[in-house]
């Protein structure tokens, strides 16, 4: 992998998606747009035919699928990935809706430099159908969480959290949309804390310009008073 970035180096970015990587293009558009001074290097899906594959192409961007059904384990699978991810030498990977449990040896490879976003306020709803079980759960508020990946499911350190209302009558799909909207604004700009050298992760815990995130990191966003 790469050195540490200073901010004054173009980042090279690896993407994995594993759908309709809405996220993905919200790297895109901040590459392009120079929010981030990145280039994405490729983007990676263990499913064909996806339009997150689409969304690459449009773009230019080398897009690759290695399909996890072809490998005999887990073990396998996550070691032809790692290997496809080190050949082009990124500074950060970006786990963007891949919808794969990582290997411990695949994380540690990638350690420090490996993002996820999940859609809870961690650390509440790990694992899936985080919107449903929130308004099961009858929460006032949910959201999206930024989080450097550890070997521990949905586990890392959190850096940047977006919180939205939940509304009476929300269904798991609309709660989804407002949710996704603020993933789009908080994970380029994770991506653009680390790109800047500002975002180190060290022994398990996030540091931002030298100050140690709490529990849930950065919070952004609505709260449950403004439904
Ligand atoms: C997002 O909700 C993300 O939080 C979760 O998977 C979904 C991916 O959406 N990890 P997209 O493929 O980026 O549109």
């Amino acid at each position: 992998m790469s050195q540490s970035l200073t901010g004054k180096e173009k980042a090279r970015l690896v993407v994995l998606i594993s759908g309709g990587g809405s996220n993905l293009q919200s790297f895109i558009d901040a590459c392009e747009n120079k929010f981030l001074n990145a280039e994405i290097a490729a983007v990676i899906s263990n499913k064909a035919n996806v339009k997150g594959l689409e969304r690459a192409a449009n773009a230019n961007i080398p897009n690759i699928v290695i399909d996890h059904r072809g490998f005999d384990s887990r073990e396998e699978f996550d070691e032809e990935l790692a290997t496809l991810i080190e050949s082009f030498n990124p500074h950060l990977v970006i786990l963007a809706g891949f919808m794969r449990i990582l290997t411990a040896d695949f994380v540690a490879r990638f350690l420090g430099k490996l993002i996820n976003i999940h859609p809870s306020l961690l650390p509440a709803y790990p694992g899936l159908h985080t919107h449903q079980r929130a308004i099961d759960a009858g929460d006032n508020e949910a959201g999206a969480t930024v989080h450097f990946v550890t070997p521990e499911l949905d586990g890392g350190p959190s850096v940047l959290q977006a919180r939205v209302p939940i509304k009476s009558n929300d269904s798991a799909e609309i709660l989804a949309s407002r949710v996704l909207t603020y993933e789009h604004q908080i994970y380029p700009q994770v991506a653009q804390w680390f790109c800047q050298g500002r975002l180190i992760m060290k022994e398990g815990i996030a540091i931002l310009d030298g100050e140690f995130l709490g529990e849930n990191g950065i919070i952004f966003g609505t709260t449950s008073e403004q439904k």
